[in-house]
């Protein structure tokens, strides 16, 4: 069988361990033939390819970013979307051209509803769920996610002293297009005192109270975690909406911090080298099994998979009951809309 895999969308650490994991399962265990795919789904049409061996895909388990490239791929989906049949016909070709019996796609929710699509077309596909955001539909966790938290916390760590040495208002803005885990997560296990999600909204009286309310109480400085993707009334970043208003409404200096991609490059982490591992060994037993059209997951503990179907177009959002900003509300956090609990 020959095994084609790309990598599309935002990049994450862990990336190159699942391509690993895919690559090394299918040639050492099921004597498999695999080619990479450069640059995402355009590399599928300008069949631009390179033969990936047990050789060439050792020593990058513990390397940042993809060794495949990637890409945000809007030709691609306005082809496979597009009314016109003929579009859908030439990535048809691209594919049969190449000789694949199976796309591997490693992506997040664009590329799965992309991947789905495929699958549609008759295309024999495995997706495998990538992002440091963590919402992609129908698994628990994507890699990548857990070494963005990892470097995330350390830089609200970091805000700590600095802003208890100023007695300042530390505003920072953690990455997260439409889902808060990564502030979720990192903000709570750093500490932070207030945690605004796009998921939950947020009311500027109650963020301005628990600001003033710490600095009568003598708690000199306070820490806002916010996500990039909470909506604001400003065209300002998230961070810097929050830092000016907090700055006037409580005369408290106040400054903001936005980390941006330093969330996404790097070494991945243990957990998630070994996530993308497994992951990537589950989509080659699918292959193998000729289970296409399926996407693998990690429900519970278990590795899994589930049908693209059910993942297409839908994410994976904070809920106001999760664990964290339950047991967060009652020890004092704010999450912007929650008061003290009672
Ligand atoms: O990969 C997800 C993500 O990190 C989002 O949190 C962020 O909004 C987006 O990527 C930005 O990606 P880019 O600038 O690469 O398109």
């Amino acid at each position: 069988m020959r095994v084609g895999i790309l990598t599309s969308g935002g990049d994450a650490p862990g990336i190159n361990a699942t391509i690993r994991g895919v690559g090394k399962t299918a040639i050492n265990h099921y004597g498999m033939q695999v080619i990479g795919i450069q640059n995402g789904f355009s590399g599928l049409l300008y069949k631009d390819t390179i033969e990936l061996t047990d050789a060439s895909l050792s020593g990058i388990l513990n390397l940042g970013g993809t060794i495949l490239g990637t890409a945000r791929e809007k030709i691609f989906r306005s082809m496979i979307f597009s009314p016109d049949e003929k579009d859908r016909e030439q990535i048809k070709d691209a594919y049969h051209e190449l000789g694949l019996d199976c796309l591997v796609c490693i992506g997040g929710n664009g590329t799965q509803r992309t991947t789905w699509m495929l699958s549609e077309m008759g295309l024999n596909v495995v997706g495998v769920p990538k992002t440091i955001d963590n919402d992609v539909y129908g698994t628990d966790v994507t890699f990548g996610f857990d070494t963005a938290v990892n470097i995330a916390c350390e830089a609200i760590d970091r805000l700590h002293s600095t802003a208890s040495s100023h007695r300042r208002v530390m505003v920072i803005e953690l990455m997260g297009h439409h889902a808060g885990w990564i502030t979720l997560h990192a903000g709570m296990a750093a500490g932070a005192d207030i945690i605004l999600l796009p998921e939950l909204g947020y009311n500027m009286r109650v963020v301005i109270d628990k600001i003033k309310k710490r600095m009568e109480i003598g708690k000199a400085y306070s820490i806002v975690a916010v996500a990039e993707g909470l909506e604001v009334p400003t065209n300002e970043r998230p961070a810097t909406y929050f830092a000016r208003e907090i700055e006037e409404r409580t005369a408290y200096e106040t400054r903001e911090t936005v980390l941006g991609y330093i969330q996404r490059g790097g070494s991945p982490s243990p957990a998630d080298r070994n996530l993308g591992t497994l992951l990537g060994g589950h989509a080659a037993q699918l292959i193998n099994e000729r289970k296409y059209g399926r996407m693998v997951a990690k429900i519970g503990n278990e590795i899994t998979d589930v049908p693209l179907s059910k993942v297409a177009g839908r994410l994976r959002l904070v809920t106001p009951d999760n664990d964290l900003v339950v047991q967060g509300s009652r020890m004092g956090i704010s999450f912007g809309t929650y008061d003290y609990p009672g």
